[in-house]
This record gives structure tokens, sequence and C-alpha cells, in this order.
């Protein structure tokens, strides 16, 4: 259970997201959404920043791996075939004195809310038997809603990639081992979603699977977990608050045959970040027993067809947000003051650098409009004239902005400008060129 504070850092970290423009309640004017959440301006560009730089790592920068954009409603079957309907299931408790609702498997972790401070189970809370709770969200295709119309929001998109094989298959002409990565939204009727968007009902998956011939399974779960890890680094995230889990035979999702999780240490505890899954060729051989097609692979490098096996890396977007986000949040005295820094990586920092004009005269303001015109056109900058240039990079430090450009008396002379570094805090000082090249380096 969360220590008072871990839940202010959360606390502190949900505020600063509000007012800094990065995360709202969902429908916050009607009095909120549970668990459901808006990205705003802010939000929005380093989401959009995190997915573009897996997708470039997963598709552009490979030969090997082709990207795809599946529906999120998928014919029913498919959630038979692939055992959700049956078995994507979480054990679910009931109180009988609040009528609160809880993960059996999670009781030490949750709060009674008839008593806060304790678990249902430190709270002895008259409890339900077990029961079986599947998580799939259900709505009705067409006008007609009866049972015959029933259809799944996808609580994962990587069926979306397997019903996809052959036409990705036979479209690129890849060869196996090959990969097709889909970035997009899946739906869960989690029991007990909470600590802010770490679980949601509605969220974003980055998912890839990598199809292999059966003897070389291990071969690529090794390689695979080795890339997932070395993605993680370079996007700057503490390598000392990563760690690997490996599941054991009890945890294991009924297709996998390994899976181990990369875990980040949240302020709320040590939680699954990522799965790396052999999947084996349950998901294909399952899809080609009901449907009748022919998952088979074969090509001249080998001697018999086979259905090939998977390996998966499956990444929630909005989870690696908040491990970002968490992983960046910081606080400095400085000169008695608390401030607040984001120390977000340049690679996915919404705003690449702000341009202030020291002094609202003598020309600075012009000369800052025309550098700031100028870089807009290659990255996403910010221009602010507002208030003492103190108060302007305190703002920046906040938004997670990484470098600060300021016209002063001496650009008037030499057209330099200060660079300065929102973590060192160093000022450096370069003509428009060098800040281009500068910023290229940097957030490229
Ligand atoms: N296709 C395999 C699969 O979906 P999973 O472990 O159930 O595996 C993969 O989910 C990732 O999706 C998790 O590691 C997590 O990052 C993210 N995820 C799962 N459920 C989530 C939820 N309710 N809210 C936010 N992210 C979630």
């Amino acid at each position: 259970m969360a220590k008072k504070n871990e839940n202010d850092t959360m606390d502190k970290l949900v505020s600063l997201c509000k007012r800094r423009g990065y995360i709202f309640q969902s429908s916050e004017i009607y009095g909120g959404l549970t668990s459901c959440w808006d990205y705003g301006p802010l939000g929005a560009e380093l989401k959009r920043n995190l997915k573009n730089y897996w997708w470039d790592a997963m598709t552009n920068r490979r030969d090997d791996i082709e990207g795809l954009d599946a529906a999120i409603l998928m014919h029913p079957e498919v959630w038979h075939t692939s055992g959700h309907v049956a078995e994507f299931n979480d054990p679910m408790v009931d109180c009988r004195t609040c009528k609160a609702r809880f993960r059996a498997d999670q009781l030490d972790q949750v709060r009674c809310p008839n008593k806060p401070s304790k678990s249902p189970v430190e709270n002895n809370c008259d409890l339900t038997e077990v029961k079986q709770f599947n998580l799939m969200f259900k709505t009705f295709m067409g006008p007609v809603e009866d049972s015959s119309s029933t259809i799944y929001l996808r609580p994962e998109t990587a069926q979306g990639i397997y019903v996809n094989f052959l036409n990705v298959k036979n479209s690129s002409r890849q060869k196996i081992p090959f990969g097709i990565a889909q970035i997009g939204k899946a739906f869960r009727n989690e029991i007990t979603p909470g600590n802010f968007i770490f679980r949601t009902r509605e969220f974003e998956q980055m998912e890839m699977q990598f199809f292999v011939h059966p003897s070389e399974d291990e071969k690529w779960f090794e390689y695979w977990r080795e890339q997932r890890w070395a993605w993680y680094r370079s996007l700057g995230l503490n390598m000392d608050k990563l760690r690997w889990h490996e599941h054991g035979p009890d945890e294991l999702a009924h297709y996998a045959k390994a899976a181990y999780d990369i875990e980040y240490e949240y302020p709320f505890g040590w939680q699954e970040l990522e799965g790396v899954h052999n999947r084996t060729d349950f998901d294909l051989g399952r899809h080609q027993e009901a449907t009748g097609k022919d998952m088979g692979y074969k090509d001249e490098r080998f001697e018999e067809k086979f259905v090939p096996y998977i390996i998966e890396t499956s990444a929630g977007c909005d989870r690696t947000l908040l491990t970002l986000l968490c992983d960046a949040y910081d606080e400095v005295e400085i000169k008695g003051e608390k401030r607040v820094f984001l120390r977000l990586s340049p690679k996915v920092a919404p705003i690449k650098a702000a341009v202030f004009p020291l002094v609202k005269k003598d020309g600075m303001p012009e000369f800052a409009e025309k550098v700031y015109q100028s870089l807009k056109k290659q990255f996403k900058v910010f221009y602010d004239v507002s208030g003492a240039v103190g108060r302007r990079y305190a703002r920046m430090d906040e938004a997670g902005t990484p470098y600060c450009i300021t016209v002063d008396g001496q650009t008037l002379e030499d057209e330099t400008m200060t660079l300065r570094d929102r973590d060192t805090m160093e000022q450096t000082r370069m003509k428009a060129p060098e800040i281009v090249e500068f910023l290229e380096q940097k957030c490229r």
C-alpha cells in the first residue's frame, strides 16, 4: 500500500500535469469520469513524440519490421479463438458492507473506502467468494442490441496483427524472421484502475510481434529483451529504477511459454512497464484452426512448412509516458525557493526550446521573434516575452523544456544568443546556425 510521501509525489505530479497542460481529468466540468484522462497541449505533444520514438526504432530504422494500423472493432470470433472470452478474467470480490469491488489478487494493495488507512484484509472486511470477471468491454454493432450483434472493444492490439499476418507477409514479401508493429487504443474494464494514468480502462499500446522459426524462439526472445532494455536506456530513463521480472508458472498468460516484464520503481512501488512474451504458435495456430486459413510458412531455407512462433514486445504508451514523468520530476531549492524541474529528455520533450528577448525594448523582441520564426520550421519552440527572465526560465523548467535561448544586449552587437541548459543551468553563447545544429543533435 502506498505510504504518505509516495502519495505526495503522485499528487504533485498530477497537479503539475494539470497546471502545465499535460494531463486533465476526462469530462472534468461534469465531475470527471473515473480512470479516464485527457492529454492537454503539452501531454499530446509528449505522447506523439514518444510514439514517434518507438515507431522510428521499431520500423523506420529496421528492414525486418512492417507497420500496421488495424481497426479497434474486430470480428467477435477473434476473441473466442484468442481465448479472451474464456480466459481474460480477473478474480474479483465484493465487500458486503461498503459494496466496494476489489481484485482478489491485489487485496493488500488497495484501501477499504470505509477505512482508507487499511486494506480490506487489515480491516477484516466482509468479502464475498471470489468470482471471475471478464475484462472485455462489450458493445453492439448496428441498430439491433441482441447477442448476435455483440462485439468487443479490443483488449490488446496484438490480435489485429495476427489476423493480418498473411496480408502483411504477402504484400510486403518479408521473409521469416520478420515483425509487425502497431500502436493503438486498447480497452479493459479493469476492476481497480488507478495511480493516475498507470492503470486505466482506455489506454494505448505499442506492440510488436516478431515471427520466427520454432527452433529459434529462445534466441529471438533474448534478442528482443536486449533491444527493449536498450530502448529505455536511449530514452534517458534512470536505469537503476528498471529491473526484469520473470513470470513464474502461476503468472504466465494462457498463451505464453515464457514472459519477462520490465518493471519500473514508481512512487507507488515496482510495477510492470512492458512485457516481452514468447507466445509460441498459439495465436496463429488457433486462428488457422478457427478459419481454415493456412498460416504455415515455407521458403527455400526450410525443409518443412511450419506455423511461426511469435515473440511479442508489448508496451503501454500511457504507462511509458507516466514513467517518463515520474523519472523526470525533480524538486530543487534555489536561493530559499522550492523549484520544480521536469527533466525530460530533449528527444521527447514537448517543447524543445523557448526563445526570449531579455527585455521588451532596444530591438530585442524583433530579433528574438525572427529567431523564433525560423526555428519553428524545424522544432517545436515557444516564444515568451512576459515577466522577468528568471520567471520565464522557471516556467520552462517546470514544463520540461530543455533549452532556453535569450536575446540580450550583446546579440545586437555580434548576433550571439545565450543558450541555457535546463539541467546544468550553463549558458553558452551561440549564433543562430550553431543553435540549429545543437538542437538537431540533441533533439533528433
Ligand atoms: N498483447 C499482450 C498484452 O497486452 P499485457 O501485459 O496485458 O500484454 C501489455 O499488456 C502492456 O500494456 C503492459 O505492460 C502495460 O504497459 C500496458 N497496459 C496493460 N493494461 C493496462 C491498463 N489497464 N492501463 C494502462 N496500461 C496498460
